[in-house]
Order: structure tokens, then sequence, then C-alpha cells
């Protein structure tokens, strides 16, 4: 596991300025160029989670649908789609939260999942929590229950997973 962690960080390019000043961008475009990391993470979460009793992973659009995708195939359950307002074509659900600047808007189709399911919620990174508790929210919505989240990176100096805790202790990142 050591290893492994320490080969995903050398793999995250940190991009300072990026989108705005201040800021340094975690960029995971170098860990997809590598199929074999890709694959042993996959290989990794698969035995984290092989006795979970996990129904689907929920992916938040973009980024949470690049490992989002393989880790379902590798549970082998259903991967939901997360989208930005305006993206799903058919009956959906929607929620809103507070952006630094601004809000968004998240939605969902509203038969993605079964009433009662357990639905664990996958995205790249956590920073302020913002993301994936409104993600978490419709979850609810659905009448699911969020069994846990699971983040490539934690950005922990954010205290981003206080607010995820209500929704579930279960809370893993390879990265913090
Ligand atoms: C980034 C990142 C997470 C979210 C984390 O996505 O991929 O989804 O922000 O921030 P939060 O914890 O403060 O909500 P972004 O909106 O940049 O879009 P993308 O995934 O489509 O690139
Ligand atoms: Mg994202």
């Amino acid at each position: 596991m050591e290893a492994l962690i320490k080969q995903i960080e050398s793999e995250i390019r940190d991009v300072p300025d990026f989108p705005k000043e201040g800021i340094i961008f975690k960029d995971i475009t170098p860990l997809f160029k590598n199929p074999k990391l890709i694959k042993e993470m996959v290989a990794y979460l698969k035995m984290q989670y092989k006795d979970a009793p996990i129904d689907a992973i929920a992916g938040i659009e973009s980024r949470g649908f690049l490992l989002g995708v393989p880790l379902a195939l590798a549970l082998n359950v259903p991967f939901i789609l997360i989208r930005k307002k305006g993206k799903l074509p058919c009956k959906t659900i929607a929620h809103s939260y507070q952006l630094e600047y601004g809000e968004a808007t998240i939605e969902v189709h509203e038969d993605a999942i079964e009433p009662g399911q357990n639905v664990l919620i996958h995205d790249d990174l956590i920073a302020t929590g913002g993301s994936a508790s409104a993600a978490a929210e419709l979850i609810k919505k659905l009448k699911g229950n969020v069994y846990g989240f699971n983040f490539l990176i934690e950005l922990s100096f954010l205290n981003g997973e206080e607010n995820l805790r209500d929704y579930s202790k279960n809370i893993t990142s390879f990265v913090t």
C-alpha cells in the first residue's frame, strides 16, 4: 500500500496558479497515462470494498467518472452518473450548493437507483466537500443510503470531510 501511495503521489502534478492565482491545481492526467498504476489502484479499491454491501457507485462529473467506472466494473455494480445541470436527458432531480463565488447545481436521473440501495460516492478530489455532500443529498432524495465516500485526493487542510460525516463515516482517499 505504501509503495502504491508513493507512486500515486509522484504522478500527481502540482500546477501553481491554475485556474487562478494562488491555487495549486492537482493534475491527475499523468496517472491516467499509466495503465499499470490505474489497474493497481482499482485492484486495491476492489480489495478494500470486497465485503462491503455496495449496490452502486455514483461518480461526480467529470473527473469522478475516470476511476468511478473501472471501480464499478471491478465491484460488478452499476455506475451512476451525477452530472452538472442540464446534461442528463431524462427526468432528473437536482441539488444546488454554494461555491466560493456563486452557486452550482448537480443532477441525477430519478431512476438511477432503487430506494434502499447502498451507494458509494466517488470523486477524484475533495476540497471543501461541497460537491460530495451535494451528491449525497441527491442519493438521499432518491431514498438511497450513502454507504461512503472515496476520493483519489483529499485536501485535508480544507476539512471538507467534516461536511460529509453526517452522511457516512466511511470516507477514504489514497492521498491526503
Ligand atoms: C473539482 C474536483 C471535485 C470538486 C472538489 O471538480 O474534481 O469534483 O472540484 O471541490 P469541492 O470539494 O470544493 O466541491 P470541478 O468542478 O473542477 O470539475 P471537473 O471534475 O469537471 O474538472
Ligand atoms: Mg470534479
